[in-house]
């Protein structure tokens, strides 16, 4: 699970005008692109996500700045850099998220496979434990 969540590099088609990047749903990440928003303004002490969802997918980029992002399945944990204006992290469903240090200038971009649904977020860690459980003992039965 924790293998899942990827860095990906987009095509970039930059000249001498400047750079351009490319992200298609379902062609540069795996899936279609049905919700956009970003974070920004957000000072760096502060933790964003502490969450998991049932069934939305994310790719994480900074357009602009920096900031990390912590994944956690429940078992491992994995912290990625986010740095680059061209880099994304893949993040499957089901996968808990913390996202923080944000730099001053930090523009997080988020691109999800669903639309918003708070129903779908699993906000209480506890709970997700036992929702990653819960998962495990039906993939082994
Ligand atoms: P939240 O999920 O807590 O943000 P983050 O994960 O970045 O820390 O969302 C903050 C508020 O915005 C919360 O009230 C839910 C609302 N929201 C929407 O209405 N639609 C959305 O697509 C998102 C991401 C959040």
């Amino acid at each position: 699970m924790i293998e899942d969540c990827k860095l990906i590099a987009f095509p970039q088609k930059g000249d001498e005008r400047g750079h351009l990047v490319i992200i298609e749903g379902n062609q540069d990440i795996p899936f279609e692109i049905k919700r956009v928003f970003y974070i920004y303004g957000s000072d760096k002490d502060v933790i964003r996500g502490r969450h998991a969802n049932y069934h939305s997918e994310f790719v994480l980029i900074n357009v602009s700045g920096t900031s990390k992002v912590k994944v956690d399945d429940g078992t491992t944990q994995k912290i990625f850099n986010l740095d680059r204006p061209h880099i994304g992290i893949y993040l499957p469903k089901l996968v808990w998220k913390d996202m923080y240090d944000f730099s001053e200038d930090s523009v997080l971009l988020c691109l999800a496979s669903e639309h918003y649904d708070a129903g779908e977020y699993i906000r209480d860690y506890d709970k997700y434990l036992t929702v990653m459980k819960e998962e495990e003992n039906a993939q082994t039965s």
